[in-house]
């Protein structure tokens, strides 16, 4: 099964990419698609449409368009749970030991990783970044 995950600007900036690329792989997720990408403000409020009448919508706008983010889509079996144990609870501060957010996330909003959280949104969001193509799904 496939997901997606995101490598948040923060942790981009912080030079954690990398760290947080090796510990889904320990964690036995293989890396199927990757790249490095700035949203602009059109992509950031579309993959964000779900939360646009929250408080924090505004400074999530501005935090997710601060800098490059890495999107990839990850494999593995039940990938979709397996990936949201692995990242461990929105704020940092009530994640569990050995979470990537308790490892790497500043705040609940600059929290390091998203992922998908449910198998259709998977699809729908490995789509919005990725073709099928670069998924080597055919020829291209
Ligand atoms: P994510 O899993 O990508 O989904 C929505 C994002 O909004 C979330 O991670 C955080 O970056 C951010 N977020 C969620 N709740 C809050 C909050 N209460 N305050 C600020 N940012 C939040």
């Amino acid at each position: 099964m496939l997901t997606l995950a995101i490598i948040k600007p923060d942790a981009v900036e912080s030079g954690l990419a990398g760290k947080i690329i090796a510990h889904l792989e320990a964690q036995g997720f293989v890396v199927r698609a990757v790249r490095m990408t700035r949203l602009s403000k059109s992509q950031a409020q579309a993959f964000y449409e779900v939360h646009r009448e929250r408080a924090f919508f505004g400074s999530l706008m501005e935090y997710m368009t601060s800098g490059p983010c890495v999107p990839m889509v990850l494999e593995r079996d039940d990938a979709v749970s397996h990936l949201r144990t692995a990242i461990g609870a929105t704020d940092p501060a009530e994640a569990a030991d050995g979470t990537i957010r308790k490892l790497y996330a500043e705040s609940k909003e600059r929290n390091a990783i998203h992922a998908s959280d449910s198998p259709e949104n998977a699809l729908q969001e490995i789509g919005f970044f990725f073709s099928g193509a670069e998924l080597g799904l055919s020829a291209g």
